[in-house]
Order: structure tokens, then sequence, then C-alpha cells
């Protein structure tokens, strides 16, 4: 059977045979065919953008590999800043390679004084962490003018690992400003993770040690966020670098996809829900009311995945260890009860609606002690290793400038009339 597809255009009786390849049709043959007649595609539900040879994932097995890596392997026995440069790189480091990449990472996480003093300190104080972040991470593009260069190897690798490793000082000094505390410089005796928890939480010990059980919960969880292929903040990054801006701008859009409820503030969203819900017994009318179209389950379904999110089988087990540490989070049973509630429902049988990594981590970083705004903060850290991974592919790939086009279904041509007499 031949892979491939015809089509024809019943205006002239035309035809066109297209081989499938990898799974996808080239639209460009299409138009060759048809010019002027668009697919209709809102929220690119059947579009692949670009070929990528990132992350891989099948959606109905559940399963998720960066770099051909399954991701239970990596949570289970890497770091967050090796995986990162598996992504960045394609291949795990030496030895030799990881030691001076951490190296490179960790001299980077400093932020110059104005970002903090002048620029952070200059939001209201209860402004929401990320609207800092996305911010700040823009604002870094002034500082770093030299980062346009985005064809300069060394350039554009210098500013891979300053945007790696100053997002986590960016995240933490927002959260300090927002609760009235001092910045805390990075310590770069410690490690990534643990130096983050240090810029959250010390005081006035010269030194933070982190509890390493927690430590170890953040880099796995950092792990389990740091890519998934064409979502909707890495859409966001390859749309605003497909013009060629600097890698910050191109970020900052990353990070404010991040911010919406639908995509990285779903974790956010989750613990609001669970809290609104309030206890076990108003579950099933909890479940009754989404049913009947007042709102949707947070943490629930997903674009891709229709099947159990592998992510959030792993912070599943993960919230034991946390648990063991912090004391259970008393909003487990409630989580616990709706994902038995929902997942034995046809509803969201039927709709193929299962947990998502954002169902459980809320409850890990509630433990932990961080407030609920920090949460997409939380995810934005890691998720910057693959939204920069991306973004050199595509460069790298000699890609278009991002410009879709649309299905016109306004006024025909009209007169204007002036404002006195409509
Ligand atoms: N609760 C209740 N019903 C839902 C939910 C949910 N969480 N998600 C989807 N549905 C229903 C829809 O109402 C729709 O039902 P219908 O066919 O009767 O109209 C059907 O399932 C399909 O939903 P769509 O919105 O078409 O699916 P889509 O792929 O566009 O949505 C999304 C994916 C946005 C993630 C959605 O499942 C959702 O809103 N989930 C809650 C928010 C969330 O957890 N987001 C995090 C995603 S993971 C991440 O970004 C890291």
């Amino acid at each position: 059977m031949p892979e491939s597809i015809t089509i024809t255009d019943n205006r002239n009786g035309e035809s066109i045979e297209i081989p499938i390849v990898d799974g996808g049709v080239s639209a460009a043959e299409w138009a060759k065919l048809i010019p002027g007649i668009w697919f209709y595609d809102p929220g690119f539900m059947t579009t692949a953008v670009t070929e990528s040879s990132i992350s891989y994932v099948d959606g109905d097995a559940g399963i998720l590999r960066y770099r051909g890596y399954p991701i239970e392997q990596l949570a289970e026995h890497s770091s967050y800043l090796e995986v990162a440069y598996l992504l960045i790189h394609g291949e795990l480091p030496t030895p030799a390679q990881l030691e001076g990449w951490i190296h490179e990472i960790t001299y980077h996480t400093f932020i110059h004084e104005n970002v903090r003093k002048r620029f952070l300190e200059g939001f209201h104080y209860d402004a929401h962490p990320m609207g800092l972040l996305v911010s700040a991470v823009a604002a870094l593009s002034t500082f770093y003018p030299e980062a346009k260069d985005i064809f300069d190897p060394d350039i554009r690798y210098k500013q891979v690992i300053r945007l790696i490793a100053k997002m986590p000082t960016l995240a933490a000094a927002a959260h300090r400003f927002s609760v009235g505390m001092p910045f805390v410089y990075p310590d770069n005796s410690l490690s990534f993770p643990a130096n983050f928890l240090s810029m959250m939480w010390k005081t006035a010990e010269p030194r933070f040690d982190a509890n390493p059980a927690l430590a170890h919960a953040v880099d796995v969880l950092w792990i389990l966020h740091a890519e998934h292929e064409q979502n909707c903040s890495t859409t966001a990054m390859r749309v605003v670098g497909s013009a060629h801006a600097d890698p910050y701008s191109s970020c900052a859009a990353a990070t404010a996809a991040l911010y919406g409820p639908l995509h990285g503030g779903a974790n956010e969203a989750c613990i609001r829900m669970l809290m609104e819900i309030g206890s076990m017994e108003n579950v099933p009318s909890f479940v009754q009311a989404v049913k009947e179209g007042k709102g949707r389950l947070q943490g629930f379904g997903h674009r891709v995945y229709k099947s159990y999110d592998p992510r959030a089988k792993i912070v599943r087990a993960l919230a034991e260890d946390v648990f063991a540490v912090t004391g259970k989070n008393p909003l487990l049973d409630i989580a616990l009860k709706l994902e038995e509630v929902a997942l034995a429902d046809d509803y969201f049988v039927s709709r193929k609606l299962y947990p998502n990594v954002d169902f459980f981590t809320g409850l890990i970083y509630q433990a932990m002690g961080f407030p609920m705004e920090m949460f997409t903060v939380l995810f934005a850290i890691p998720r910057t290793s693959g939204w920069l991974a991306h973004w050199t592919e595509m460069l790298d790939q000699d890609s278009k400038l991002a410009r879709p086009r649309q299905i016109y279904t306004g006024h025909a041509e009209r007169d204007y009339v002036a404002v006195g007499e409509r």
C-alpha cells in the first residue's frame, strides 16, 4: 500500500499525490495544487510546524522521551542540569563536559545589580512574580545588547548559558521582593536546585543547606518540566524567535504564554480548585458541576496526552518522598478522591481526560512552602532549557518567519461614515 495521499481539486479534476513522510504530509505540495486555499486549523490542532529532534511524545501511549531517553530514566538517574545539557547539545555529556557545563552555569547565576535594585524594586509590592519574571527576562536583553547577534555561535551559546543560569535567581528575587525580604545572592558552592532553595529561604544563617530530599524533589520536577515539544510557550518562543528577536525577548514571550491558566498556570489553578472544594465530601458535587459545564477540572486533560501523563505518575510518587519530610499536604486526600471519582466517570473516560503533570506538582510545592504565585515560576525555570533548545534548533534549520494565514469573515468593503452621522 503506498504511503501517500491523493488530493483532487473537484473544481477542475486535477489531482496531486503527496507522500506521507514521518507521519506528515507537506503543505507546500498541497499549495502547488490549490494555491490560496488555506488549511483552517485553529489552535494548530492538526498542524506540524516544524521537524524537531528534541523530544518525542506519544499521547495515546503516555510516552515522553528527551532526545530518545525515556523521561522515567532521566527522572530516576539524571539531574536537571545534565538534562538541560542533553536538550541543548543533543547528547548526554561526558564527565568532563558535564563538569564544564555545571561550572559555566554556576558562574552565570548572578544578575546585574540594576535588574534587582532599579528594575524589580520598581514594581508594586504585591506584583505577581510571573509578571515580574516576564518583564525581567525581557529587560535582560537591554543588559546584553550583543545577544541580538543570534548567528554568532559563541554569542548565542553565551546567552543560552546566561538564561538557564539566571532564571532561578530572577525567580527567587521576584519572590523575595513580593514578601519584603532582602535579596539573597547565589551561593556557588551549592548545587543548582539547592542554590535556588537558598535564594528562596535563607534568612540570617551564613549558609543555607536545603534538606537533600527537597532539593532532589525540585531537581526531579525540573527534569519533568524541562521540555515538551511544541507546547504553547515553546511555540511562542519559536514564533517570536522566527522574527530573529534576541533570545531574551523570545524567552519573555514564552514565559508570558506559560503564565496562562490553560498552560503553565494550571498548577496554581489546581490548588485553588482543591481549596475551593474544601473537603472530600464535596468532590462528587464539584465533579457534577464540571460535567454540567460549570468550569473545568484543573490539572486534568491535555492537548496531546489522551492517557495518564507519564510525568504525573512520577510526580505522584515523588509527592510521598516530599511529604515524608514536610508532612502530608492536607489537600492530597481531596486530590486523590477527585482523581478516583473522575477516572470512574464516563464523562472523563470518554473524553480521555486524565491528570496532567500539574495535577500533583502544586501539592508538592505548597507542602515545601512555596506560595501559589510561585508555582508557574517554578515551571518557567526549567522550561527555559527546552525553549532554548527549540530556539537554537529553529535558527539552525533556516526556518521561515512564522506568519500564518486566516480565513477572513469580516465585512466586505464599505465607506467610512463621519462620526456625527453614525
Ligand atoms: N475538565 C472538564 N472537561 C474538560 C477538561 C477539564 N479539565 N479538559 C477538556 N474537557 C472537555 C471539554 O469540555 C471538551 O468537552 P466537549 O467535547 O463536550 O466539548 C473536551 O473535553 C475536549 O476539550 P478541548 O478543550 O477541546 O481540549 P483541548 O485539547 O483544547 O484542551 C486543555 C486541552 C486546554 C489542557 C484542557 O484539557 C484544559 O482546559 N485542562 C485544564 C487546564 C490544565 O490542566 N492545563 C494544563 C495542561 S498541561 C500543561 O500545559 C503543562
